[in-house]
């Protein structure tokens, strides 16, 4: 099939070169000129395992293209998948839905026979119907079908994740649309994905109602956390024992900083507008987002305490900066939070992560950023693990740290507890 990609980030790019690699032709599009150029040459704009390879490959093979074209890339292509950003608006808990209307209207001016438009973005429940009478000012609606598919991939883990989903949500009541769909998405069904057809309203709310339910067992597990540390309970043994209830299941039940990344922060936010334009009160949603806000200041509230309120001048090393590991995103994580306020006590911070320099923490003179870990945690009174990356979960620190009493804050529990135990370092954890 000849598909398009209007917007070539996380998720356009990875789903386009995905669908390419299945045998489609894809046309990845970008308003961003220096992105496409880069992509043109092999330069892939973003840190996610496996991607370059695909890239290359398939943009090898000609079943992938790039261009800052977006007419051409209409006119060529049958099914057009919108893939652009929708973060929160200036000064509102809303969705900035400008990109998609942009899309649209682009859209509307550059169909000539029939096409599948198809919404990848999250958006809320409704923003389908907006698309569609953008689209049918112009052209009429039997050349056009709108259509919603949300996406699931996870960043650090998106390739797998597209080719392996659990399950596909195609958002449409046009029977003829959804065959096409269906026979697109055949090689994943085959391999076990489950292929669910919604109404399109139906199929934008399941994604808002996935991610706020994702956040709600991140925070939840987060605050039974603190309750283990005031208790001495474990909080891995709390997350083991629910987990292994079907119906609760332990993914996102593993505490640690507050939840960040492109997608949480913002659809909670989101939906929490939606539910209000629609006159509905999602309390435990705004609950979550209260807790989820709390929850750094809290981590920075033991940090003082670790320090004994001593923070000026202290050595404080960040190990891992971005939202997760595995990805270079630092939409919303909160070392966005908590580097800056440590700066402006004066601490001095050097921070590593694997992805590589941080244009985010540029303007702060006394924040460094480190090449190596060794480099980081050279002479530091204080390491905190802040993203749980493989490249720190065997590292020996006493062989790192020149220093003899330093503490280490294992914001991920990711160091085994016992090593701990005896010696001069202090070891903290989540939940225990
Ligand atoms: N990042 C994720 O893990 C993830 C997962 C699932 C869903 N989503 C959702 O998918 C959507 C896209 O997210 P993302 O992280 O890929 O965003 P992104 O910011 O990485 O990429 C969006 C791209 O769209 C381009 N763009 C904007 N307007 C354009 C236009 N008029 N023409 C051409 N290109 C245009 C931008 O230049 C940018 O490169 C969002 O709604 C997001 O919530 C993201």
């Amino acid at each position: 099939m000849k598909l398009c990609m209007i917007g070539t980030g996380y998720v356009g790019l990875v789903s386009g070169v995905c669908f390419a690699d299945l045998g489609n032709d894809v046309i990845c599009v970008d308003k961003d000129h220096d992105k496409i150029t880069k992509l043109k040459k092999g330069i892939i704009p973003i840190y996610e395992p496996g991607l370059e390879e695909l890239v290359k490959k398939n943009y090898k093979s000609k079943r992938l293209s790039f261009t800052s074209n977006i007419s051409e890339a209409i006119k060529k292509s049958n099914i057009i998948f919108i893939c652009v950003g929708t973060p929160t608006k200036k000064n509102s808990n809303a969705a900035d839905l400008s990109q998609i209307f942009n899309v649209a209207n682009e859209i509307s001016k550059n169909i000539k026979s029939f096409k599948i438009i198809i919404n990848k973005s999250t958006v809320p429940v409704t923003t389908g119907d907006d698309v569609e009478k953008i689209i049918s000012k112009k052209v009429s609606k039997n050349l056009f079908s709108v259509v919603s598919n949300p996406e699931f991939l996870r960043e650090g883990e998106a390739i797998r994740d597209f080719i392996y989903p659990d399950r596909i949500v195609i958002g449409t009541s046009n029977k003829k649309t959804n065959r096409v769909l269906k026979s697109l998405y055949t090689p994943l069904i085959s391999k076990g994905a489950k292929y669910i057809n919604t109404s399109r309203r139906g199929a934008e709310l399941i994604k808002y109602a996935s991610n706020a339910f994702l956040a709600t067992k991140i925070s939840f597990i987060n605050e039974i956390a603190n309750l283990c540390e005031k208790t001495n309970v474990n909080v891995e043994h709390i997350s083991i024992g629910m987990g292994l209830d079907k119906r609760i299941g332990g993914r996102f039940l593993r505490a640690g900083p507050a939840y960040g990344g492109s997608c949480f922060p913002k659809d909670t936010r989101a939906i929490v507008d939606t539910g209000s334009k629609f006159k509905t009160n999602l309390s435990i949603i705004k609950t979550v987002i209260k807790s989820n806000k709390d929850r750094s200041k809290l981590l920075l509230n033991r940090v003082k305490k670790m320090l004994k309120n001593k923070i000026r001048n202290k050595k404080i090393c960040f190990l891992g900066v971005t939202f997760k590991a595995n990805t270079d995103d630092m939409r919303e994580s909160s070392s966005l939070t908590m580097i800056p306020y440590l700066a402006k006590k004066n601490a001095k911070v050097f921070y590593y992560d694997p992805s590589g320099f941080k244009k985010e923490f540029k303007k702060f003179k006394n924040v460094f950023n480190a090449s190596s870990i060794k480099d980081a945690c050279k002479d530091s009174d204080l390491i905190i693990i802040h993203t749980e990356w493989n490249d720190f979960k065997l590292l020996n620190f006493k062989n790192l740290n020149k220093k003899k009493n330093f503490i280490i804050y294992d914001m991920r529990n990711i160091l085994p507890n016992e090593k701990f135990k005896k010696g001069k370092v202090k070891y903290f954890r989540i939940g225990s």
